[in-house]
Parts: structure tokens; sequence; C-alpha cells
């Protein structure tokens, strides 16, 4: 695990090793179902399978990259994650479960790693989403990536920090009857 210091209290830690990652499963969740828009699952076959499309698999795979931002001043409280994955879903059928992928191939190539960050709420609108990109972008940067995306509804609230962080609307398409827009951002390899 390395530790970088980001201000006198909050300190942002990149995991490792899967095991570490998965023994951080229940303080992920505490962040997890808060921040995401679906709230209710017929059942919890059903939630379990939501859990791991959008957090668990990005645990268990070894590839792949789980930040997490802790309170250093609140014994060490979570305040928030950024998990991530270099590899190309057009290139893997690791992701051939979201189905916008599959409309996105020519775009995935040059922006093929993508993340998801999400915050406690009473950490939002400090910049501490910001620096999780930020650390994670620095480690694409490293690793040789060319480029990042995410994707994220059309009149997502999170858009404009997702374009003060350098990201830029590539495309607007329909998935799962909503409109979502696909944002990427080239990285100086
Ligand atoms: C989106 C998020 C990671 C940004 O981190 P942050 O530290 O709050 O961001 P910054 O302080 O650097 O920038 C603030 C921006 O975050 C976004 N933001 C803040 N609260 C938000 C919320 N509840 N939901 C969505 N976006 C939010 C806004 O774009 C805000 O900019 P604005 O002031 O112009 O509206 C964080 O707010 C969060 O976890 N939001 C809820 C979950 C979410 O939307 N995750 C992203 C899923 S794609």
């Amino acid at each position: 695990m390395s530790t970088r210091p980001t201000s006198g209290r909050i300190a942002i830690e990149h995991v490792v090793p899967v095991s570490d990652r998965l023994a951080l499963g229940p303080e992920l969740d505490a962040i997890f179902f808060p921040a995401s828009t679906t709230k209710s699952f017929p059942d919890e076959t059903a939630r379990l399978a939501f859990r791991e499309r959008w957090l668990g698999r990005y645990l268990s795979s070894q590839g792949d990259h789980l930040l997490v931002a802790r309170d250093l001043k609140a014994d060490r409280r979570l305040a928030g994650y950024l998990v991530a994955t270099l590899d190309n879903p057009g290139l893997t059928t690791r992701f051939a479960d979201i189905g916008y992928f599959r409309s996105v191939a020519d775009l995935t190539e040059r922006f093929p790693a993508h993340l998801h960050v999400n915050l406690q709420e009473d950490y939002r609108n400090q910049g501490l989403g910001s620096e999780l990109i930020t650390v994670f972008l620095d480690v694409a940067t490293e690793l040789g990536c060319p480029g990042v995306h995410v994707v994220t509804s059309a009149t997502s609230r999170n858009i404009p920090f997702y374009t003060r962080n350098g990201f830029a609307n590539q495309r607007q398409l329909e998935w799962a009857d909503h409109e979502i827009v696909f944002l990427g951002r080239t990285l100086s390899v």
C-alpha cells in the first residue's frame, strides 16, 4: 500500500493486495450504496449484482485499482474512494454486462481506463474528489495508459466536476432508457 498525504487532514492510500481491498468491503459499502442513484432493489440477488457491477469486481481483480481517502483527524474514517481499471472494455469480456460499451469501442481505444469515485456526503465540495482523480491519473500515466473515461448520466450534477478535472464530452448516447455521456481525458504518456 502506498500513502500520499494530501493535506494535514486527509491521506490517500493506494490499496494493492486483493485481500486488503476485500477486507475494506463494509467500509466501502457504507459510501457506495448511499452515493448510488439506485436506491431500491427487487431482491438481495439484484442488490449484490449491482454492487458487483459498480464496485466489487474492481476489488477482486488484482490488476485493478483502489484508492481510499482517510481522515487522519477522525480516527482514519473513510471519507471516499476511487476504483478503476486500465482494461479497455472493448477488448475484454469483463464488462460485457454493461451494454453501452458496445457503442463506444472507438472511444475506449483512445480512453481505455475508467473509474468510479464516491465520497461520504460530509466530505463533498471540498476538492477531495479532484484529489482522488489526480492521484489516479498519475498512476495511469505512470503505467503508460493513453486516456481515461467516465460515463455518467447526461443530466448529472457531477458533470462540471469531471470537466474541471480535464474530461471532455466525447459522445452522448441512450442507454437503459436514459441519456448518458461519455467523458474522456487524454493522458500525456
Ligand atoms: C462527484 C464527487 C466525487 C465529486 O467530489 P467533490 O470532492 O465533491 O468534488 P469537488 O469539491 O472537487 O467539486 C465539486 C463538484 O462535485 C460535484 N458534486 C458535488 N456534490 C455532488 C453530488 N451530491 N452529486 C453529484 N455531484 C456532486 C459538482 O459537480 C460540484 O461542482 P459544483 O459546485 O460546480 O456543482 C462527490 O461530490 C460525490 O461523491 N458525489 C456523489 C456521488 C457521485 O456523483 N459520484 C460520481 C459517480 S459518476
